[in-house]
């Protein structure tokens, strides 16, 4: 397959808060304008900042939020339900318990149990039956992973069980107070489900991604990289910070500064 690089664009912006304020300005926009969100949401470092100033401005203005409805990535499979490092105990702690959303607007891939393929699908067909994310927040793993489809997946598939590789489970485990428990496995929405979303950002923060950024621009489509399917995707935008950019190609980047000129919704 050939690269083709024409409809992502990368935004470099001086620091994480500068993305943070992007993207949470962003979401609050869609909150006020639509009738009903479909919002994608991603757990990991790169989006603490991103739900820090997205409470932020909540607490602020206090928009409605009963129209919004919140689906996440990815959970881990094996850990008991009160393990802290589950990512439902993630959204809990940086983002759920300082809003009032009620439990039916909030949709997590269970991990307790190793989920069947049928379940695993009932979570891409709920997505569906609210008319598809409307936008889909990403991070992205060191070997350029996002949810947890990992370097080898199908582009075709749906949600579904992973067998997590041991770069992530090296790079994950440092949330582990036992490295031990660091579970070998995930549910994961997949590549088709993450294309399905109407726009995407990929956040990218720290000097531990630049190596990773630079393949993504560089390189072609293919299934060894999956971040490198958002290519083929009509709207999405690739945020950056400096530490991150250090090896993409400035001449292909945007400045986000741009971007954080044009906030104002409040
Ligand atoms: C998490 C997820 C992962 C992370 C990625 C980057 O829900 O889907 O793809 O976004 O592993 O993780 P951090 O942000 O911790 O570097």
């Amino acid at each position: 397959m050939t690269a083709n690089t024409n409809h992502i664009m990368f935004y470099v912006f001086p620091t994480a808060q500068d993305i943070a304020r992007f993207v949470s300005a962003q979401i609050h926009q869609l909150i006020v304008e639509r009738d009903r969100l479909v919002l994608g949401l991603a757990t990991g470092s790169t989006m603490k900042p991103v739900y820090a100033q997205f409470i932020n401005e909540y607490q602020r203005h206090h928009p409605n939020l009963q129209h919004v409805h919140c689906f996440n990535l990815d959970e881990y499979i094996g850990l008991p339900a009160e393990h802290p490092q589950t990512y439902a105990a993630y959204m809990q702690e940086y983002l759920y318990t300082h809003m009032p959303f009620v439990q039916e607007q909030l949709y997590l891939p269970c991990g307790k149990d190793w989920p069947s393929q049928e379940e695993c699908l009932g979570f891409s067909k709920q997505i569906q039956a609210l008319g598809g994310i409307d936008l889909q927040l990403l991070g992205i793993g060191t070997n350029g992973h996002i949810g947890f489809n990992e370097p080898g997946t199908s582009f075709d598939q749906q949600t579904h069980v992973v067998a997590l590789s041991e770069q992530t489970r090296r790079d994950n485990s440092r949330f582990f107070a036992d490295k031990k428990e660091m579970p070998t496995h995930a549910v994961t929405l997949g590549l088709k489900d993450i294309l399905g979303a109407k726009s995407i950002f990929l956040l990218a923060t720290g000097e531990q991604k630049a190596q990773i950024m630079g393949q993504l621009q560089r390189g072609p489509v293919t299934e060894e990289l999956p971040a490198s399917i958002l290519k083929k995707h009509p709207d999405t935008a690739i945020l950056v910070d400096e530490a991150a950019a250090q090896e993409l190609d400035p001449a292909q980047c945007k400045e986000g500064t741009v971007l954080l000129e044009k906030i104002e919704i409040y």
